[in-house]
């Protein structure tokens, strides 16, 4: 059963900054938003998802600087890109901002007057560093210098890398600007600030006591601001600046993060003009404080002060409706680390776009959030075997096992006896879609596909391509199963539409139309007919990551292995196989010819293992040595020099797949010991040393024989 009542729901992703382009870890914001907000328009809900670019501040008038164009070409520019990225990966705003627009400077202006109204805005003298040359005052990440505390250098305005010690820029030793290399000038400016102090009672009961957050939020706000008086929040900056200059306060500008989550405010009402409706219908709330709308908020973990203590007071002091969840999560990893340019982690969403489908990565998101602020890894190694397994080997093959025996007759016209799988898995989509509400899309997944295991067994027990080859008398027999079959293809696509969207689509061709309510996956199907089949999903290829960690590498022009590389970026790495392209050696075996023979005893003498690279690094003193750390599964780590340096850069090959020989005797080496040998072709025809990897879905620890 569907929620009785439609609820009106309002939610929002951070906005993101117009400086940059669009990556992986942004995703796990836009993409699990996104699936929240599908989740409830197919439950029947009235959604509204918004969001816009974030175009104010510093960094942007210095890039605009840089590139000698206006800041509103380079937001207009960065804008479009975003567009695309979100529109590739099926992540569908019902309204796009920006906060440099009209709707956002009135409203900015209206929460202004709110604030001043109620006496909380007041100025002081602020001691800033000045770049003379640049002519800006400089934001602390503009300026490095010495650390006062442990002289540490390098080190930037606001914090030390070294010791941890926060300090004023002005406390640096020897700053230097980052822009113009200038040493900075200490001067004075007038900034405006926020009390917030006065509205701390009223957050500490909101963040305390409105179920707005997760608890353990609501605990690090206790523990690291609401126990002392909270600081005046500075949310002026004096010109230049990229942003709105402040009515009643000409030359100051509004910081950006003061106008950035008005820019939800500005969304909403921008939405509202063009679909009907007022502001006052999302975001007011009635006298005894109950709000329009629910609001929700998705974020990151890095933005939560600005999300959980300055937005709620602004909203309180306006009088405005105060966000019904701010739901935040944490931050990407890649194969265990941070995102990084030199292992080629750092990944635009344009260089997924162009070497993967976002489906397989919306899905693998999808199955490792569960609704908590803990940081999530993807790791590339179980990204390849995750998404083949689930959903090209569970979901697709469903489809494609069996929606061809249907083409000619349709769906039998009466439902047949599946032993009550269907009425199993429609008794599961209450708890389906708790999971979704939560936010836990990992415990969704993992009943989607318990009930996708069970149809793939009922089809195994069946084996509906023998009932196809037994002629007519089966010909009854495979209509119902095959009709059974697709009936449980279809319900899961509908369970699965939130994330899979373009798969639901599909569903809906191959047979029963477009999805388009919660409810379809309750009852089966019957008589319809039944399109052509097309392949739904591919395989994603270990070549394919390959390709694009290759592509989101920074080109390296002194990189050793050049001259093998014959690729571009984008293009398959070297240790690609030649697909299709050169034609095979013609005499290999000349050059190296066969050993002698052996029994099948000698080769199980030698025991191959699969095995995953989890750290690699070069052996200075070794001209061709690199030093890997190989997993055998479980916690067998094998030290291992393998010979391959110049061709493999080592931070390419953390995370890859490989075969070791996993009982040779190890071996003194100068560099230390050596337990095991990775195993790699070489010989005529191709310079090279090229490692080998097995089809995705081979896991550490399995023997090769
Ligand atoms: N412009 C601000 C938000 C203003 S909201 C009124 C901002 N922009 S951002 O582009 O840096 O980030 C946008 C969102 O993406 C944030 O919620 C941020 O936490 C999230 N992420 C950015 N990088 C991320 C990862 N590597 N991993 C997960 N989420 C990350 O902050
Ligand atoms: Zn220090």
């Amino acid at each position: 059963m569907p929620d009785p009542r439609p609820r009106r729901i309002l939610v929002t992703s951070a906005l993101p900054y117009a400086n940059g382009h669009i990556h992986l870890g942004h995703l796990v914001e836009y993409i699990q938003t996104d699936i929240f907000v599908r989740f409830q328009k197919l439950r029947g809900h009235a959604v509204v998802y918004l969001c816009a670019d974030d175009t104010h501040g510093t960094a942007i008038m210095i890039r605009a600087r840089a590139e000698g164009r206006s800041e509103q070409e380079l937001v207009a520019d960065m804008r479009a890109a975003h567009l695309a990225d979100f529109a590739g990966f099926q992540v569908a705003f019902d309204h796009y901002g920006s906060t440099d627009s009209d709707a956002n400077r009135r409203l900015c202006g209206e929460l202004w007057r709110a604030l001043r109204a109620k006496d909380l805005v007041v100025s002081r003298e602020v001691r800033q560093l000045y770049d003379p040359e640049a002519g800006v005052f400089l934001a602390d990440r503009f300026v490095k210098g010495t650390c006062p505390k442990c002289r540490a250098a390098d080190q930037y305005g606001d914090s030390c890398e070294q010791c941890g010690a926060t300090y004023a820029p002005a406390e640096l030793i020897d700053p230097v600007s980052t822009l113009s290399g200038a040493v900075p000038e200490v001067r004075s400016a007038e900034h405006l600030f926020v009390t917030i102090e006065a509205l701390h009672g009223f957050l500490a009961d909101w963040t305390q006591a409105s179920g707005a957050l997760d608890p353990r939020i609501a605990n690090y706000l206790a523990g690291h601001f609401l126990g002392e008086p909270l600081r005046d929040w500075d949310v002026s900056r004096p010109a230049p600046y990229f942003g709105f200059e402040i009515p009643d306060a000409p030359g100051h500008f509004w910081y950006v993060w003061f106008d950035a989550p008005v820019g939800y405010l500005a969304a909403t009402d921008e939405w509202c003009a063009a679909h009907g409706g007022r502001l006052d219908d999302w975001w007011s709330r009635d006298p005894a404080g109950r709000p329009a709308a629910e609001i929700h908020h998705f974020i990151g973990k890095d933005i939560v002060y600005f999300h959980t203590l300055f937005w709620p007071a602004m909203l309180e002091a306006a009088g405005l409706a105060l966000p019904t969840k701010v739901r935040v999560h944490g931050f990407l990893t890649v194969n265990g680390q941070k995102m990084s340019k030199s292992r080629g982690t750092f990944i635009l969403a344009r260089t997924y776009l162009d070497h993967l489908d976002p489906a397989m990565l919306r899905y693998y998101y999808a199955a490792k959030l569960s609704g908590g602020i803990d940081d999530l890894d993807l790791n590339l190694e179980e990204f390849t075997a995750k998404v083949n397994a689930d959903i090209v080997g569970k979901v697709a093959n469903l489809a494609s096992r069996t929606a061809r025996w249907l083409e000619p007759t349709g769906l039998a016209a009466t439902y047949p006896d599946d032993g009550g799988l269907f009425a199993a898995a429609a008794a599961e989509g209450e708890a389906i879609a708790a999971a979704y509400e939560a936010g836990d899309f990992a415990r969704a997944m993992r009943i989607v596909m318990q009930a996708a295991d069970r149809a793939n067994a009922y089809i195994d027990a069946e084996q509906p391509w023998k009932l196809a080859k037994a002629g007519p008398e089966a010909a009854g027999r495979l209509q119902a199963v095959a009709s059974v079959a697709l009936n449980l293809f279809r319900q899961l696509a509908v369970y699965l539409a939130p994330v899979l969207p373009r798969l639901a689509q599909q569903a809906g061709d191959l047979v029963g139309g477009p999805i388009r309510s919660w409810d379809e996956s309750a009852t089966p199907l019957v008589g319809l007919p039944v399109a052509a089949f097309v392949p739904l999903a591919r395989r994603v290829e270990p070549a394919a990551i390959e390709a694009l960690l290759a592509a989101s590498r920074p080109a390296e022009p002194s990189e050793p292995i050049s001259k093998t590389r014959t690729t571009t970026q984008g293009g398959p790495p070297m240790t690609d196989t030649p697909q299709g392209s050169a034609t095979d050696p013609a005499t290999p075996l000349e050059a190296e010819p066969l050993a002698a023979e052996c029994t099948i005893d000698d080769f199980t003498k030698v025991d191959l293992r699969v095995a995953r690279i989890v750290a690699a690094e070069e052996v200075a003193e070794a001209k061709k040595l690199l030093k890997l750390t190989v997993s055998l599964g479980g916690d067998v780590r094998r030290t291992v020099f393998a010979g391959i340096k110049g061709f493999h850069d080592p931070a390419t090959l953390v995370g890859r797949v490989v075969v070791v020989v996993a009982n040779l005797a190890p071996r003194q080496m100068k560099f230390g010991l050596s337990e095991g040998m990775v195993v790699a072709a070489s010989g005529a025809g191709a310079e090279g040393v090229f490692l080998l990897s097995p089809d995705s879905g081979a896991l550490p620890g399995m023997r090769l024989r």
